[in-house]
């Protein structure tokens, strides 16, 4: 690797694994994984359905941790961190989004946004202006003070990037953001996360089954029986 690339490289995985025993058999789901993400690229995986998609995407945003391997994030050994250490780091430096785009029903969407903004402890004076902001990236000002119940399910997905983005995370975890969108929306949700890394360096790693998704991507990784092609 270059020093180049170096620079440029977010995220690191070397040699990740993960194994589960199930009734005192050993399962590999991921087999040794190599793969990099660099700053503002956007990388879609793909891959049938129990490949090890959401496996992977869990151990990138330090929810599971991998049985083998290492993991360097901006050139930090993150796995060293313990528990409470890695909790703190994914709140600061990774946004999640999920294909539910689960959220509180009864808060508005501005209390949504605001949730990631609390958790993370930022100054409570700094937060309208963040709020206000990642809610016009996603083009939903008009509807900051509506009940989050009311809304169509491109809408909530929007609302759920914009607060996977509030704290400025180097990275946006999405999996299948667009399961349950129709191809207008996805088309929609997709041009928002590409004008997100393109005006603010944030690197996306998108799992999704729709390659109308993937091609708009930079990168497309398939992942076959925890193989990465
Ligand atoms: N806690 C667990 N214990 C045992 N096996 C698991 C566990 N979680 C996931 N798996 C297995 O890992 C494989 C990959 O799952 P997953 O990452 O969810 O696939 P995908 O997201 O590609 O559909 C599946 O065979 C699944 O059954
Ligand atoms: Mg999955």
């Amino acid at each position: 690797m270059s020093k180049q690339q170096r620079e440029n490289t977010l995220i690191d995985l070397k040699g990740m694994t993960k194994s589960y025993t199930v009734n005192g058999q050993l399962f590999s789901v991921l087999p040794k994984i190599n793969m990099t993400v660099s700053k503002s690229e956007m990388v879609a995986i793909m891959g049938p359905s129990g490949s090890g998609k959401s496996t992977l995407l869990f151990i990138l945003g330090l929810f599971l941790s991998p049985t083998e391997g290492e993991y360097l994030f901006d050139g930090k050994n993150i796995l060293t961190l313990n528990r409470g250490q890695q909790a703190q780091f994914r709140r600061e430096r990774i946004g999640f989004v999920l294909q539910s785009a689960d959220m509180f029903q009864h808060s508005t969407v501005y209390e949504n946004v605001e949730y990631p903004l609390i958790y993370a402890r930022s100054r409570p004076s700094e937060r309208p202006e963040r709020i206000h902001q990642v809610l016009q990236q996603v083009n939903l000002t008009n509807r900051m003070h509506h009940s989050s119940n009311k809304l169509s399910g491109g809408e909530k997905q929007r609302v759920a990037i914009a607060r996977a983005m509030v704290n400025h995370p180097a990275v946006i975890l999405a999996d299948e953001p667009t399961g349950q969108l129709d191809a207008d929306n996805s088309q929609q949700i997709m041009e928002y996360f590409r004008s997100i890394s393109s005006t603010t360096d944030t690197a996306m790693v998108i799992v999704t089954h729709d390659p109308n998704v993937a091609e708009k991507c930079d990168t497309v990784l398939q992942i076959c029986n925890g193989q990465l092609l």
